[in-house]
Order: structure tokens, then C-alpha cells, then sequence
């Protein structure tokens, strides 16, 4: 099957009794690799994903079901994923807790890691100890279960998140994947994250996903940015001179579907859009597009009185460029947070 020109590969899968999981391909799979020869010419994936159930999980899973791809979602709540994807829309899901995980990584072809205490929160340093332990515990585990399972139902990739904010925050600086790791609390975060996650055998293909701030319309920084901006009639938040590297929800989810399933991307490729911008410029954007001017500056403290700490990711940006992502020739839907702006809002 044709990704996003990418050329994919056809999978194995193995048969959890206790899980019941469907099986996606005919008897014409003998090996690990062969092109699938259905009557379609379609190849199909079972992939297991955790934090299926997030923002980013939601629409991953949605296209990877929508394109008729197996897919296992490995939750802490089978009644909450229930609810997320409830069988009458999502006939053939695989909803597991914790202690099924095994039997869903095993025989799967790939596997998204996405879990992780939400950091737009306020950072005690109870809540900081878990925005790091519930990265490195889910990471650690699946890379475990990927590492431990038979050849033969080993999975082959594992996209793993991981955030922007490795690089710190600079007002001048330019970052790409080469770039060293920053001096902060969330580079320190990220590190571990993606040291436990390099962990996987060398036999499996790891594609690090350093994801940008996603703008998308049910979730993530905006849905909590655009009332507070709302009340502000639509000002610059903090100095408005700090980096916004943004992404659209619809390309961070092409790009770990593309990851999924192209042997190219491998390593650390930055999940972000072409052309960051400075927040004055995001929050001009964001005033045209709701047609409210841009005229009194959101302060610093009510953006952290919504978004907590966690504002940090908002008002002290960095300047990140997907370098990699270019290179692979990944097409961005939305470049321009213009474009991303009004596709969200209107
Ligand atoms: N959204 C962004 O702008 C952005 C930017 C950079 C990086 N990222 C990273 O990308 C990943 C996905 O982002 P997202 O926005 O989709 O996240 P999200 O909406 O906050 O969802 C994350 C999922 O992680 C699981 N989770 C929550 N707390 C957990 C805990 N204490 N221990 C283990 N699992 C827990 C939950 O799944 P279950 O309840 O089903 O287990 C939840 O649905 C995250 O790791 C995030 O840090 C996101």
C-alpha cells in the first residue's frame, strides 16, 4: 500500500485466545515480510497504540481503523476507551488494560507510544515526578514487551513520543535534530523518555517523534488558549516575542502513520510545521481567524493560571524545524499556521 508515497510492507500478527483478537490476514502469510496478496492489494498493520485515547491517540486511531488497519488500544481504563471508541463505530477494536498489554504487543506489527500525564497542569512537585515516571514507566514497559517477545511476533517498528521541549527554550536559537538537549526540567523529562525508549532491540526500527505544540480543535493548547484569549479580546500571550513551534493535529498524525510504515523514518525526527512563528504573529493569526482584534496582551499569569506550569511550553518557545521530516519529503498539509488556524476554527 501506497503511504503518503511511501512504499509499505506487508505484516505478521499472532492469535491472543484470551483477547480475541481478529485475524487481519489470509493464509497467504507465510513469512515476516512478504507483500500482501489479498484480492485488494491492500496491506494492513496491527498496531498497538498507547495513549490511544488522548488527543493525538483519538484521530491516530480513527485513520488507522478508517483505513482498515488492526488496531489495539492499551489503556489504564477499558470502561473510559470504551467510551472513546465504542464498538458500534470502531467494530474490531482491541481495547486492553495493563495486564493484556503482552498479548496485544506480541503479534503486533507496530507500536505508538503516546502515554503520559498531560503537562499542561500545575507542576507540584508531586505532579512533576509523575509528568516524568508515567513517560519512562509506559515507555520502559512496552519497550520491555517488545524486547522480550519471540522473533516471530516481535513487532518491526515503535514510534515513540516524545516533545520539542528536549532542545530548552531560546528566543534566538534555531533547532533542528542535531541540536543538543536543553538545561530545563522538560529537557531532562525528554532525555529519559527517549533513553528509555532507545532501549528497543536494535532489530526493531525506533522513529523518535519530537512533537511540537499540536493545534487541533477538541484538545491540546488551543482548546484552553482560545478562551483565555477570548477574554482578552485576543492579545499576545506573555512577551510575545517566544517561538511557537506549532503542528496541525492532521500532520503529527500523518507522520506517525508515515513512521508506522516507512523504513525511512528512523531516529529522531521533529514533529513540528515547516514555519514556526513568534506568538505575536500566532496570536494575530488566531485574532483574524476568529475575527476579534489583536489588541490587549494576554498577561503571563493567566495563561498560567490556565495552563499552569505547563504555560512554560507556551511562554518560553523555542525555535524547532523539521529537518528531517523535510528530507524524508513528508508533505505538510498546513505549513502555515495561517492555513492550520482556519482549517481548526472554522
Ligand atoms: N499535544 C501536544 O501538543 C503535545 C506536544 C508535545 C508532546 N506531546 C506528547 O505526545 C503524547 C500524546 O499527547 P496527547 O496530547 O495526545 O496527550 P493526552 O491527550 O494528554 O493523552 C495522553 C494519554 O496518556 C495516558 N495517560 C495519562 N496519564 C497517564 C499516567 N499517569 N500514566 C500513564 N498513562 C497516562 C492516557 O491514556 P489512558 O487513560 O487510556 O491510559 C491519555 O489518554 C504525550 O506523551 C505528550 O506529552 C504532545
Amino acid at each position: 500500500m501506497e503511504l503518503f508515497g511511501a512504499t509499505a510492507f506487508s505484516w505478521t500478527h499472532s492469535i491472543s485466545p484470551s483477547l480475541h483478537i481478529p485475524l487481519p490476514f489470509s493464509n497467504c502469510e507465510t513469512r515476516r515480510f512478504r507483500v500482501w496478496c489479498s484480492s485488494d492489494q491492500t496491506q494492513k498493520m496491527t498496531v498497538s497504540v498507547t495513549g490511544a485515547t488522548g488527543f493525538i491517540g483519538r484521530r491516530l486511531v480513527q485513520r488507522l481503523h478508517a483505513d482498515n488497519h488492526h488496531v489495539r488500544v492499551l489503556t489504564r481504563s477499558r470502561s473510559k476507551a470504551e467510551l472513546i471508541f465504542p464498538v458500534k463505530n470502531f467494530p474490531g477494536i482491541v481495547i486492553a488494560e495493563e495486564p493484556e498489554w503482552k498479548d496485544c504487543i506480541h503479534g503486533s506489527n507496530g507500536v505508538v507510544n503516546l502515554a503520559g500525564l498531560p503537562i499542561s497542569t500545575r507542576w507540584s512537585s508531586e505532579v512533576k515526578g509523575e509528568i516524568k515516571e508515567s513517560r519512562v514507566r509506559v515507555t520502559s514497559k512496552v519497550v520491555d514487551l517488545i524486547n522480550d517477545a519471540p522473533h516471530a511476533v516481535r513487532p518491526t517498528v515503535l514510534v515513540s513520543a516524545t516533545a520539542v521541549g528536549y532542545y530548552g527554550s531560546s528566543e534566538t536559537q534555531v533547532f533542528d535534530e542535531q541540536s543538543p538537549s536543553g538545561n530545563d526540567y522538560l529537557a531532562e523529562v525528554c532525555r529519559e523518555w527517549e533513553a528509555t525508549a532507545l532501549r528497543v532491540n536494535k532489530d526493531v526500527r525506533l522513529a523518535l517523534i519530537r512533537i511540537g505544540v499540536v493545534l487541533g480543535k477538541d484538545g491540546g493548547a488551543l482548546a484552553k488558549m482560545i478562551p483565555l484569549f477570548m477574554m482578552f479580546a485576543g492579545g499576545p500571550l506573555g512577551s510575545g516575542k517566544q517561538w511557537f513551534s506549532w503542528i496541525h493535529l492532521d500532520d503529527i498524525v500523518n507522520l506517525i502513520y508515515e513512521a508506522l510504515s516507512n523504513p525511512s523514518y528512523k531516529g529522531v525526527i521533529n514533529g513540528t510545521a515547516p514555519n514556526p512563528v513568534r506568538l505575536t504573529e500566532m496570536c494575530e493569526q488566531l485574532g483574524n481567524v476568529m475575527g476579534r482584534p489583536s489588541w490587549l496582551p494576554v498577561p503571563d499569569l493567566a495563561l498560567k493560571a490556565v495552563l499552569g506550569e505547563g504555560a512554560s511550553v507556551v511562554l518560553e518557545g523555542q525555535r524547532v524545524l523539521p529537518a528531517r521530516a523535510k528530507e524524508l519529503g513528508f508533505p505538510f498539509k498546513y505549513p502555515y499556521v495561517k492555513d492550520a488556524l482556519k482549517a481548526i476554527i472554522s
